[in-house]
């Protein structure tokens, strides 16, 4: 499983990503606004800090104008992934886009009809949103357990299930289960999936012991 992080805020990139766990990003049009910055100076130091796709959003919402924003975007750097929204528009220019080698994240995806879209335009990754369908009272991991079991019934769709709008850890876990093949975190969550209460009671427990000792080892 893939751990990307949903965030365009450098710092907090630059942090998770010397813990090693980290195999991409994902930003928005919120996330930038955010940031306070400018989105081609925010992609361009993403990329510099990870290798993996680090996802870039198109803001036009017609053809013409996502390939326009597309070639900007998609110059910045072999690693830019260009995200875009799941409409009749967005599908086509992501048809193109993948048709000429472009890694692409096709977004805001919240049915299983939706998800059989984004593969059939050859999506490199497809974005259900599952909290917010929590949010409206639907079980957003059931669809990705539908979107996974439907991909895996087709040789010819490649395209990754990337959970998208995460919570919580048990998202996470669940989402594990299912068997997808990418988290997008917020770096919050990323942090929670560390903390357990009882690994700090036995690291307190063995430091204590240790300095009982008296020993060093290095
Ligand atoms: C995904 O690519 C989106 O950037 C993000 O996960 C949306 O999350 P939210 O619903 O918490 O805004």
């Amino acid at each position: 499983m893939k751990f990307f992080v949903d965030t365009a805020d450098t710092a907090e990139i630059k942090a998770l990503a010397a813990s090693g766990l980290l195999d991409g990003v994902t930003t928005n049009p919120s996330l930038i606004a955010k940031s306070g910055r400018k989105i081609l100076d925010v992609i361009a130091e993403i990329c510099e800090i990870v290798d993996g796709p680090v996802s870039a959003e198109v803001a036009a919402t017609d053809y013409d104008g996502m390939m326009r924003e597309a070639a900007v975007l998609r110059a910045i750097a072999h690693n830019v992934t260009v995200k875009l929204p799941l409409t009749p528009d967005g599908l086509r220019a992501c048809r193109m886009l993948s048709g000429e080698g472009v890694m692409t994240n096709v977004t805001l995806c919240f049915s299983a009809a939706q998800a059989i879209l984004a593969a059939k335009a050859g999506a490199t990754f497809v974005s259900p949103f599952v909290g917010r369908l929590d949010d409206i009272g639907q079980d957003g991991m059931e669809l990705i357990d539908e979107i996974v079991t439907i991909y895996d019934n087709y040789e010819d769709f490649d395209t990754q299930v990337l959970v998208a709008s995460v919570r919580n850890p048990i998202h996470v876990t669940a989402a594990a289960k299912i068997g997808a093949h990418v988290v997008t975190l917020p770096p919050n969550v990323l942090r929670m999936l560390y903390a357990h209460p009882l690994t700090d009671k036995g690291l307190a427990a063995f430091m204590a012991d240790w300095a009982a000792t008296g020993q060093t080892i290095a």
